[in-house]
């Protein structure tokens, strides 16, 4: 809600959808004044017939980006789409964050296109 809603200016009720409740979530805390605040976020999707799986809504706290903590969250959803024996994984990258995308081995697919007014590409790691 912070980095989508707020931020981005997304309209809540696109970035809520039923696909949360059947997603592995991702979350990294930091410790504030002795208390767990989560500071980073990706979800992972359950995968299709042929073992594509998708990940989305990565966001990092705007103030601690550039810290690794996207690469964190990025690097557990992979972990655990391989674990459970995913053969690849999709995803929607916002046309800015794709250098952070291919720094993590995803490849562009296709041309770019517009998602709630935003330009993407869509990004493939196969493994
Ligand atoms: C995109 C986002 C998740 C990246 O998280 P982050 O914590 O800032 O990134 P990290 O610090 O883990 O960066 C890991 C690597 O990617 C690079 N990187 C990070 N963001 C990048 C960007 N926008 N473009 C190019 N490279 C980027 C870093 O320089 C770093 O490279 P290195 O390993 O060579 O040092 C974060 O910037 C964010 O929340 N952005 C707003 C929401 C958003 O756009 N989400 C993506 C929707 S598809």
């Amino acid at each position: 809600m912070a980095v989508f809603v707020q931020e981005q200016g997304i309209a809540p009720e696109l970035e809520i959808d039923a696909l949360d409740a059947q997603c592995l979530h991702a979350v990294a805390y930091k410790i504030y004044n002795r208390q767990d605040t989560p500071v980073a976020t990706g979800r992972l999707l359950p995968a299709d017939a042929d073992g594509c799986s998708r990940i989305g809504r990565m966001a990092v706290d705007h103030a601690l980006r550039g810290r690794n903590y996207g690469r964190l969250v990025l690097d557990a959803l992979l972990r655990a789409a391989r674990a459970r024996g995913d053969r690849s994984v999709l995803l929607h990258a916002q046309c800015s964050a794709e250098g952070f995308y291919r720094r993590a081995g995803f490849v562009p697919e296709g041309e770019r296109f517009d998602e709630v007014d935003i330009p993407h590409i869509a990004m493939r790691l196969r493994w």
